[in-house]
């Protein structure tokens, strides 16, 4: 069975540096430009390109393979992309010179070279030698400190169009030695690019890291930079059991917090609007709205619905300030309060508790559920947003990190299981309760009032 004409398979395999591999040589350069290449051929919905690990011949890498006529190519850059496309996939003849031929040769090569690769393991097994890729895990969180550095100092903003190691740390007032090994630490991460000493911004740095750029999500982004103090705790927290937050959250910290929640949110609204439907919806409480995404996204969809915002005095004017760029402030209203404590009101068709429950201990849940239920009329639904693990806890990898991003960060917050969650909502008097399951990291409980 073929369901396309062609499927083209691309080695992208990694190595640990200095050996030899496809992607060293420049395989997924190669990728980029033959997918650039099928669309602009008008080929896409005909071939389909995928990328595949090592298949032992990594000396002559980058390696692509065409199927179902079984050719086997390599050193291919991606200068020859546009001629294996028009040639090969457009019309049906090989390109010769790419062409490896000599099957034989071929499987000899590919046999050395397992046999090889085995007998590295076994010797760095036998001398009792760490695992690489436990190695690398250990010294994972390197790029990613680089990564919230460079956005602290908003280092691409002073790349711009171009720039020398000297004229950066001149924008950011920053050591010249210092910058020019942070900018050299992004190019080999491949989020800059280095020509005769003079540093660029890749495609995706400028769109999303750039002030220049209406993507630019820095702003969002330096809330993970915040929470990197938080997470420097945490052995300290597994000690006592709870954050030993030192970082205060001030103005700047609560803007990037609500950025960050913006951005997310706004990605998620539409699932939850395909989820939920309009009908019956006219009265909403966002518990803890934040930028008042939902809130905005619910109330622009369905005619005359209006939505309540409850958030922390802190909070509130930057959630006015979203609902008034929106336009809605007739429809929105938000209140400065605290939802352990104060009113939800009655009446409610929809109770959004939108990455909330993570924040509070199980009795804090429960007492919010038992509230909510109360406010509540008939068939109306309080919808739980958040990152859901499976009964045992230790999945989903997301979840199961986030309940410790709330151990460093909350006093009392973590990840819960669909089951505590069912068995809350239960227990606060909600008839029905499901589990929906959406794309991404969140999954939503919905219960509704019988
Ligand atoms: C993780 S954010 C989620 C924001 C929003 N629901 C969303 O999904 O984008 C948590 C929100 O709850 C608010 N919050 C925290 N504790 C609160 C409390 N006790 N009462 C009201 N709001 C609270 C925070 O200020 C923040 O806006
Ligand atoms: S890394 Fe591509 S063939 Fe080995």
């Amino acid at each position: 069975m073929e369901p396309f004409r062609y499927h083209l398979f691309v080695c992208t395999q990694t190595k640990p540096e200095g050996v030899t591999s496809c992607s060293a040589s420049g395989s997924k350069r190669v990728l980029d430009a033959l997918n650039r290449e099928v669309q602009s051929q008008g080929l896409e919905d005909e071939v389909q390109v995928t990328t595949c690990g090592c298949l032992g011949l990594c000396d002559d890498g980058p390696i692509v393979i065409v199927y179902p006529d079984g050719v086997w190519y390599h050193r291919v850059t991606p200068a020859d992309t546009r001629e294996i496309v028009s040639a090969h996939l457009r019309a049906g003849k090989a390109v010769s010179r790419l062409q490896w031929s000599d099957a034989g040769a071929m499987k000899a090569k590919a046999l050395e070279h397992r046999e090889h690769v085995r007998a590295a393991q076994r010797a760095r097994d036998q001398a009792g030698i760490l695992p690489e890729d436990l190695d690398n895990l250990i010294r994972g969180y390197w790029p990613s400190r680089v990564m919230l550095t460079a956005l602290e100092l908003d280092l691409f903003t002073a790349v711009g169009d171009g720039a020398s190691a000297e004229t950066v740390a001149g924008r950011l007032k920053t050591s010249p030695r210092a910058t020019e090994m942070l900018l050299n630490a992004l190019v080999s991460l491949q989020l800059l690019q280095k020509n005769d000493g003079v540093f660029q911004n890749t495609a995706a740095s400028a769109r999303f890291f750039a002030q220049s750029s209406k993507d630019n999500a820095r702003g969002g982004l330096l809330h993970m930079a915040n929470i990197w103090r938080n997470w420097s705790n945490l052995t300290e927290c597994v000690r006592r059991g709870t954050s030993v937050k030192t970082e205060k959250s001030d103005r700047e910290w609560t803007q990037n917090f609500i950025a960050a929640m913006d951005r997310i949110a706004n990605e998620r609204a539409r699932h939850l609007l395909k989820t939920l439907g309009s009908d019956g919806i006219h009265r909403i409480l966002d518990l803890g709205g934040g930028s008042g995404a939902y809130s905005i996204a619910f109330t622009r969809a369905i005619a005359g619905a209006q939505a309540e915002i409850l958030d922390i005095p802190e909070v509130v004017p930057l959630t006015e300030d979203y609902v008034r760029k929106a336009g809605l402030s007739d429809r929105i209203t938000v209140r400065a309060g605290d939802m352990l404590r104060d009113s939800f009101g009655r009446d409610r068709d929809l109770i959004f508790l939108n990455a909330i429950c993570h924040m509070f201990s199980a009795d804090q849940n429960r007492d919010l559920f038992r509230r909510a239920c109360q406010a509540l009329q008939t068939n109306g639904r309080l919808v739980v947003q958040d990152f859901i693990l499976e009964r045992d806890k230790t999945s989903p990898q997301f979840a199961a990190l986030f309940a410790l991003n709330m151990l460093v960060g909350t006093e009392a917050g973590n990840s819960y299981s669909e089951p505590e969650y069912a068995e809350w909502l239960r227990a606060a008097g909600f008839g029905e309760v499901t589990r929906v399951r959406l794309p991404g990291p969140s999954d939503l409980m919905v219960a509704t009032k019988l």
